[in-house]
């Protein structure tokens, strides 16, 4: 993973720093790396170490968004819910500076937690603690207790 030539950077090129110890989300669609942070739970308040490139140019899609997170692995989770809104993305892990897992995402066809259900009424948003469910929908997703589908702005539905 340090060949130095190849790859979509070159020294010249490079952008963002590599990171030490933790995961890069890379090939996110250009302007989606803050869906993908609205995912993660990362806004202005948090106090983790990352690193944000938009529109930066890409062989593949033209133009990408990466996100580099310092110390931090993903859940599946969180992996399935970000393919949703960056169907091309890999996730790379990594440690002491090497690439030792890279995997592009894949469409689930449910997903569970992260977002949450805009029924108030649903039994996920009672007090009793139940994890959502989804149904991944081709245009959005079905909450698989109460029916209701969330088709646009899925970050709108993040749950804190
Ligand atoms: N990366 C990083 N810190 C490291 C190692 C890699 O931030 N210590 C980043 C690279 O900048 C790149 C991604 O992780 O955005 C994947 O690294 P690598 O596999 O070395 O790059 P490519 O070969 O260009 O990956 P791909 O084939 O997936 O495009
Ligand atoms: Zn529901």
């Amino acid at each position: 993973a340090d060949e130095g030539e190849g790859g979509e950077e070159s020294a010249h090129e490079l952008r963002i720093s590599k990171i030490h110890n933790g995961t890069v989300i890379d090939h996110i669609a250009g302007g989606h790396a803050p869906d993908v942070l609205a995912i993660l739970g990362i806004d202005s308040a948090t106090d983790e170490v990352v690193s944000i490139g938009m529109n930066v140019p890409s062989d593949r899609l033209g133009h990408k968004d990466v996100v580099k997170i310092e110390g931090r692995e993903l859940s599946q989770d969180e992996v399935e819910v970000i393919s949703l809104v960056a169907p091309a993305a890999s996730i790379n892990i990594i440690r002491e500076y090497d690439v030792i897992e890279k995997n592009r995402v894949e469409r689930p066809s449910t997903v569970e937690g992260v977002l949450s259900c805009p029924n108030r009424n649903c039994i996920t948003t009672e007090d009793e603690p139940v994890a959502t469910r989804f149904e991944v929908l081709d245009d959005g997703v079905r909450c698989l207790y109460c029916g209701t589908i969330i088709r646009r702005r899925l970050t709108d539905h993040i749950d804190v």
